[in-house]
This record gives C-alpha cells, structure tokens and sequence, in this order.
C-alpha cells in the first residue's frame, strides 16, 4: 500500500533536509525520482547513494522560481522515465526575518517566490503530465507557520505558506475528478540546515514549543510524505496534513 513500484516522482528540494530524505524513501519504496534543487553536487551525491541502494534516480539542477527550469524537470521526468506520478514541491526557505515595518519590498518577494511562486510555477507544468496518466499525488511543502502559529518575524514566510494551503485546495478541487490528489504537509520543526535553530537556546526553546519536546528528524516528515505519495492516502485530497510533534496544540 505504501509501495512506489513503476511510480515515477519529482522531488525539490532534494539536496538537504526533508527532500533529500524523502527523495531517498521514494526510491526506496520503488520510485524513479527526478531530483531538483540549484546545487548540483549535492544532487549527484545523492543520486549516487539512490543507486547504490539499487534505487534509480536522475538530477537536475536550477532555481524553482524559473518557468524554464519547472518544465526542464517535466521533461524530464517524461523522457527519461515515461511519465510523471507524483510531485513533491518542497523547496524552500524562511528568507529573512524580522518585523514587517524592516522587511523590505525585495525580501518579502523573495521569500514569497521562493516558497508560494515556485510550487506554483512546479503544479503548472506538474499538473498535465500527471494528468496525463490518468492523475497522481501532488505535495506541497507548507508548516505550521501561518496555519496555526503566529511567530514574531516571519510574516513572508507565513504567507506563502498558508498560500501553498490555499493553493492545495483550489488545485485538488480543480483536478479531483480526473484523479489527481493534491495535499498539503505541515512539518513542524525539523533537524535540517534550513531550520532557525541555530544556537543551543534557540533549539531548546523550539522543541519546547512542541507537545514531544523534540524537534523531527528529516525522516519522520518523508514517511508522511510517502503517506501522501502513495495509495495508502487514496481518499485523501484537500487537506492540510499536520506531522508537526503536537506543535500545534501545545500549550504547555
Ligand atoms: N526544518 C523545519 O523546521 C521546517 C518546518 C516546516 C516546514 N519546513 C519546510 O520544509 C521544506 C524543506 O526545508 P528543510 O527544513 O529540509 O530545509 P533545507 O535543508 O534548507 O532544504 C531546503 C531545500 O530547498 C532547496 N531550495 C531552496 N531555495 C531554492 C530555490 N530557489 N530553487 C531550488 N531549490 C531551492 C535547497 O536546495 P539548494 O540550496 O541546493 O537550492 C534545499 O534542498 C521547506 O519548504 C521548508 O520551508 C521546514
């Protein structure tokens, strides 16, 4: 049920964290796996331990925010590969923080093209080839930031990500009945480079916030995805899928 035998999936975000430990559990439960993200030597590092699990996997390297770069990864996917199944859009960044009368107009549209424009400019190109075989699984990366936490200093990042949630429902609502799921993952704080805890209070302080007093590992949130990927979560489109250590309702 959980298996991705003869699937084929695009993952971003792939060099680090949560897409590199999912693209990695893809190719584990049978996906060919198309890995993206803009630094290409993490990319071929990866893509080599995928084959030496006996996986497959292929690496392109570019900028999600790039039209040209979204259908490259398409295409991709289609030639070498066949076809497309899933798609993982989970590149991201919290860009800079701080309160919004310091956030310059430059920053907030980084931050938002990064996080919301680029899993957009992914689903257009994802979405008709997933039609294409007669629907698939569409993710996108979101957090627990701007769905149930307002947290001081990062209000672009809030933005897109409860626009990634927006997004999600319109796109399952549009495609539904052609067969295609589209969720979105609500990771909450998790051990990768990208996360803001970078002193031993900061982190200390994060794990706090969360019902299990700990932080993820990378591994965790790939299973949920992986949930999402595959059939086990055939009834399931539209929704915004928590695996956040209870950092939502914790109030201890
Ligand atoms: N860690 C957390 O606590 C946490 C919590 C909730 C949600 N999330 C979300 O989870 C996702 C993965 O983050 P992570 O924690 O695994 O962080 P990470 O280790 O920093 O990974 C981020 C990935 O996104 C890629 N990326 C960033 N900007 C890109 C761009 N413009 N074009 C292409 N690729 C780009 C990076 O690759 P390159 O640098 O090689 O381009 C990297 O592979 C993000 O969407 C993040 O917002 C993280």
């Amino acid at each position: 049920m959980f298996a991705l035998t003869n699937k084929v999936a695009i993952v971003t975000g792939a060099s680090s964290g949560i897409g590199r430990a999912t693209a990695k559990l893809f190719a584990e439960a049978g996906a060919k796996v198309v890995v993206a993200a803009r630094r290409q030597a993490e990319l071929d590092a990866l893509v080599a331990e995928i084959e030496e699990a006996d996986g497959t996997a292929i690496a392109l390297a570019g900028d999600v925010r790039d039209e040209a770069y979204a259908n490259a990864l398409v295409d991709l996917a289609v030639d070498r590969f066949g076809g497309l199944d899933i798609a993982f859009n989970n590149a991201g960044s919290v860009g800079q923080m701080g309160p919004v009368p310091d956030m310059s107009l430059k920053m907030w549209h980084e931050t938002i093209d990064i996080n919301l424009t680029g899993a957009f400019i992914g689903a257009k190109y994802q979405v008709p080839a997933l039609l294409e075989r007669g629907g698939g699984s569409l993710i996108f990366t979101s957090s627990f930031v701007g769905r149930t936490a307002g947290m001081p200093g990062m209000a672009a990042y809030a933005a897109a990500k409860a626009g990634l949630i927006g997004l999600t429902q319109v796109l399952a609502a549009e495609y539904g009945a052609q067969g295609l799921r589209v969720n979105a993952l609500l990771p909450g704080g998790t051990d990768t480079p990208g996360a803001t805890t970078t002193t031993p209070e900061a982190r200390a302080f994060v794990e706090g916030l969360h019902a299990l007093k700990r932080m993820a590992q990378p591994d965790e949130i790939a299973r949920s995805a992986l949930y999402l990927a595959s059939d086990a979560s055939s009834f399931t489109t539209g929704t915004a899928l928590f695996a956040d250590g209870g950092v939502s309702i914790n109030r201890t």
